[in-house]
């Protein structure tokens, strides 16, 4: 039986080096296999040095910087597959395909009085397979305030700009755009990282109204110099994670975990959810021993054994939802479902924050290039997906996903600076009813929201950060209206919290995501603002001459709660959740310190968007591709100590046996070459 095994993993190995070519190559390739998986015995019964759930934006990062410890054994445990049957709709920018389909969660929170979409990858590579490509960074007093959030923080693990900085580079491979004239691109080539796994560059092409962008918010004085060196807001072209050579998407995949495919410590096992983080409970704190898994619902559960550190990187909606499963969370949650407590924590699942967005549709002159050609046009698709696949990247509408940003202050927003004033000192003084509001029973949750409002209110009050991001939408159509420009309003420091909560012990039972957007005053106020600031944004040239008539919501949508009206039927979001497991201290409703363990657990951390604690003007992939790097140099000068792995009796060291795989590949190898 191990031997068959042992045999096919040669016969792939040996496949591999024909296929690569390589065969007169030495050593580094004699250790080449398989990393890729979706044998549950590959894991079953096994044990690995770290074992990683989900293989998205911070799972793969983690999966590649741990496994450069040679004498280290990874694996990783992702649910979905590997992409390869919508490998193109992943590849070339504007294909992406998420919505119902088997690579999406296809998650739904409650708001709004409405069931509203919150799709998430479930494929390798995660969300950063199916998402919109912005690259996008924090401003350095975000990160700062972030960091005095947690005043007890080992000087190991600096939270702030200047201890998450240089990580955003180390993940960076930035090219400077050859178009900077038409995007009017300025670059701070000091503010970024050449040598770093994804790829982050700009489109070649350029549609007018990204053309028109920049200057029209530089007439409404916004500042328009690159944004990366920490003064993230102003009106300009952001890149996005996109291979300059080619034009395709750069994600976790082929970032970080295809360039480490050749590593024999290395598994990653597809279509497996975890279900279950198992602990010893006889010690003190509870030791995570492993992770239970399964490969269908109801189906065959599996367990694989930790050495070291189980790493949750299932996302913000997955990584709280796996940890209730597994008794970790508000105890009396967990054991109205019947789950034993292992720890009672009552931020598991609270705190969440998005960004939630509204779109505004224009008409555009009849003879403007626009995206929702590629939709209503299916010939003109088809023509542009050539154009792209032959390499004609400056004339393909298909490789230019959206990347026109504005960030625009409260103080600007509100354009009144004794109402802006007055405003600020309400959002204070309204604190403890919109506190209140939520509900909480626990005192702990209570100070961390109080703690997390407090320094978001400090920003929008103290700095020039933006409350709201505008988005110019290259893609997309509005009612089927040809030649339509859009842009949407998004908030950037929500005052809302919502929550994450198990609704089943059946682990494939999706958990009840409450988003409560918009759930404050000044959330309305603010959105409504940013609604009235876009019309006056295409009110400005250049971008005015791109415009002939507001579509949605039209010019009948004029008074507050009018706005508010259509507001409430449109808002959705933004893809920006995080902070379900936020690092904040215990006693103010934390999951994870600053080193990402988890507390009350030994050999249990979390390293993914949901340890966000505060908003972040920002998109997250950047932010948590630069988490996790930081979070790979933490584990390695630090990791958990070693237990004794409750290896199955039969299951052989697995570095055995893929020794004996790697010397009978290179066998067969020299054999085939020889026929
Ligand atoms: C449609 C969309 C558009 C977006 N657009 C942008 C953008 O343009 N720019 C930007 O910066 N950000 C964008 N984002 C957000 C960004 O992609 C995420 O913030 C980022 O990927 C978060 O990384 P993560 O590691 O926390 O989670 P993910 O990248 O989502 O990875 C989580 C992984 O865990 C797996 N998983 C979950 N539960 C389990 C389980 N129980 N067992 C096994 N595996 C599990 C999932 O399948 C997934 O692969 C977008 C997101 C979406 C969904
Ligand atoms: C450019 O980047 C450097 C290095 O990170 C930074 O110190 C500087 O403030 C940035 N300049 C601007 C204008 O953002
Ligand atoms: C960075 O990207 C460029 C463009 O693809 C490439 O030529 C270069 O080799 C990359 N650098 C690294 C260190 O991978
Ligand atoms: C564009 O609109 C103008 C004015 O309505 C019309 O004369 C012209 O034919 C239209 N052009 C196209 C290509 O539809
Ligand atoms: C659709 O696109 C094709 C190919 O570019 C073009 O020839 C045709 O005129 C377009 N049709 C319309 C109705 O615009
Ligand atoms: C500015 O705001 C103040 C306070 O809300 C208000 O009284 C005043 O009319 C506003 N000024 C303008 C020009 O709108
Ligand atoms: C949009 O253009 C397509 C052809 O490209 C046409 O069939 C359709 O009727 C147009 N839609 C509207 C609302 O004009
Ligand atoms: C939670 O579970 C109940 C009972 O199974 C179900 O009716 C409800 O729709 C679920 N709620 C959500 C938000 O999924
Ligand atoms: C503060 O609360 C009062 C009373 O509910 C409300 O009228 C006001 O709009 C709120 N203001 C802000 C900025 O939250």
């Amino acid at each position: 039986m191990v031997f068959l095994s042992t045999c096919k993993t040669a016969v792939l190995a040996a496949f591999f080096l024909l296929s690569n070519n390589n065969v007169n190559a030495s050593a580094v390739h004699i250790n080449k296999r398989s990393t890729i998986s979706t044998n549950p015995s590959d894991l079953d019964g096994k044990a690995f040095d770290f074992v990683i759930v989900g293989g998205g934006a911070a799972g793969l990062t983690l999966a590649a910087r741990l496994s450069e410890q040679e004498n280290k054994k990874v694996a990783v445990i992702e649910a979905g597959d590997d992409g390869e049957a919508v490998m193109e709709r992943i590849l070339v920018p504007i294909r992406v395909a998420v919505p119902n389909s088997p690579n999406d969660w296809g998650y739904y929170a409650n708001s709004l009085g409405r069931t509203l979409h919150q799709p998430r990858g479930k494929v390798l590579g995660g969300s950063t397979a199916v998402n919109a490509l912005y690259m996008v960074r924090a401003s350095a007093e975000e990160h700062d305030s972030w960091a005095a959030l947690l005043p007890d923080a080992p000087a190991d693990a600096d939270w702030s700009w200047n201890g998450l900085y240089p990580y955003m580079q180390k993940s960076e491979n930035f090219t400077a755009p050859v178009n900077a004239a038409a995007i009017s691109a300025t670059v701070n080539a000091s503010a970024h990282g050449t040598s770093g796994p994804v790829h982050v560059s700009f489109p070649q092409f350029v549609y007018p109204a990204t053309q028109a962008w920049t200057p029209t918010l530089a007439a409404m004085g916004l500042k328009t110099d690159d944004p990366q060196g920490g003064q993230g807001w102003g009106g300009y072209i952001t890149p996005n994670s996109i291979n300059p050579d080619d034009g395709t998407r750069s994600y976790a995949k082929t970032a970080y975990l295809d360039p480490a495919s050749g590593r024999g410590n290395l598994v990653v096992l597809l279509q497996s959810q975890a279900t279950k983080v198992t602990f010893d409970t006889s010690s003190n704190p509870p030791r995570a021993t492993g992770i239970d898994f399964q490969q269908s619902q109801g189906g065959q559960t599996y367990h694989v054994e930790v050495i070291s550190e189980v790493i949750l990187s299932a996302g913000v909606f997955g990584t709280p939802h796996l940890l209730q499963l597994s008794g970790v969370g508000p105890k009396a949650l967990i054991e109205s479902f019947g789950i034993s407590s292992v720890v009672d924590l009552p931020g598991v699942g609270e705190h969440f924050q998005d960004h939630v967005l509204v779109p505004l549709t224009w008409s555009a002159p009849n003879d403007t290039v626009t995206g929702d050609m590629l939709i209503q046009n299916t010939t003109f698709a088809a023509e542009q997906l050539q154009l792209f696949h032959d390499g004609q990247l400056s004339q393909s509408l298909m490789g230019a996903p959206n990347n026109g940003i504005g960030y625009v202050s409260l103080k600007r927003l509100f354009n009144n600076d004794t109402f802006t004033t007055t405003f600020i000192q309400q959002m204070k003084e309204n604190m403890t009813a919109v506190i209140t509001n939520q509900g909480f029973t626990d005192e702990t949750l209570r100070k961390g929201y109080e703690a997390t409002y407090t320094a978001e209110v400090n920003t929008l009050e103290t700095t020039e950060i933006g409350a709201v991001e505008l988005l110019l939408g290259s893609f997309g159509s509005w009612n089927g209206v040809n030649r339509t420009i859009s842009m949407q309003v998004a908030i950037q420091h929500p005052m809302s919290r919502g929550s994450v909560k198990l609704n089943s012990t059946d682990p494939f039972v999706p958990p009840v995501i409450t988003a409560n957007y918009l759930n404050t005053d000044s959330d309305w106020a603010i959105m409504r603002a940013g609604v009235r600031y876009l019309r006056q944004v295409v009110a400005t040239e250049p971008m005015k001459s791109l415009i002939v008539e507001e579509l949605s919501p039209g010019a009948a949508v004029q008074s507050d709660a009018d706005i508010d009206g259509w507001m409430y039927l449109n808002a959705a979001t933004q893809y920006h959740p995080s902070s379900t497991s936020s690092m904040l201290p215990l006693d103010h409703g934390g999951v994870v310190d600053p080193t990402l363990k988890v507390y009350g657990t030994t050999g249990l951390r979390v390293v993914d968007a949901s340890i966000v604690p505060i908003g972040l003007c920002a998109h997250l992939m950047g932010p948590t591709y630069a988490i996790a790097e930081k979070a790979s140099d933490m584990i390695k000068a630090n990791p958990t100590a070693n237990r004794t792995p409750n290896v199955r009796s039969g299951a052989e060291s697995i570095r055995f046996s893929w020794m004996l795989s790697a010397v009978l590949a290179a066998v067969m190898a020299v054999l085939a070459v020889e026929l």
